[in-house]
């Protein structure tokens, strides 16, 4: 029998379990491309260090998917102003959606991602842009599924 999953905002004791997921993937995008995704050393440590910081920060949103206490998944972004590089005006942004392996295809990834639109449409984002790895086929599958549609190709040379 599976557990229901619950998806609520994270706390600072959340973040321990969260970095673990968030180092996955980082480690999932450097073993793809080392040349474009970076990968430091102790990244659990760096991104609990950071992600402490995002909690406490009002245009940022951290949310925990939970199946009893255990954390299966997690979302991250944030608010992010007008950005004439970009050609993209004030914004919503999704940063992470990451779902533990063993729990993948039971609609955590797809729970996850509505609910991070919610939270960043209740705080104001008129728009929601996200990047994902061009072979991530997958990834691009949910958020079409959720509504977005492919607008910008990223290109590195090394
Ligand atoms: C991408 C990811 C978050 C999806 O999580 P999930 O809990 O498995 O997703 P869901 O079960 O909610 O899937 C919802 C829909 O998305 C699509 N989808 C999800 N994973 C897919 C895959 N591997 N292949 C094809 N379609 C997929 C399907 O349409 C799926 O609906 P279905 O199961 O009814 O066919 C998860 O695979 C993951 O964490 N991957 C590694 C990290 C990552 O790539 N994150 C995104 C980039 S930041």
């Amino acid at each position: 029998v599976t557990e229901e999953v619950r998806i609520r905002r994270a706390q600072e004791g959340d973040v321990k379990p969260i970095a673990r997921l968030a180092a996955d993937l980082v480690r999932m995008h450097h073993a793809v491309d080392p040349g474009r995704f970076l990968l430091v050393d102790r990244v659990e440590e760096g991104y609990g260090w950071w992600l402490s910081r995002e909690l406490a920060r009002a245009e940022a949103v951290v949310l925990g998917a939970f199946r009893g206490e255990h954390l299966v998944g997690y979302a991250y972004g944030t608010l992010e102003d007008r950005d004439w590089n970009r050609l993209l005006d004030a914004h919503g942004a999704v940063h992470d959606v990451y779902v533990e392996t063993s729990h993948r295809r039971h609609g955590v990834g797809r729970s996850l991602v509505v609910a991070i639109v919610a939270a960043l449409e209740h705080m104001g984002a008129a728009r929601i842009v996200l990047s994902t790895m061009v072979g991530n086929v997958g990834a691009q599958a949910l958020f079409q599924a959720c509504g977005f549609r492919p607008t910008m190709l990223e290109m590195t040379r090394s």
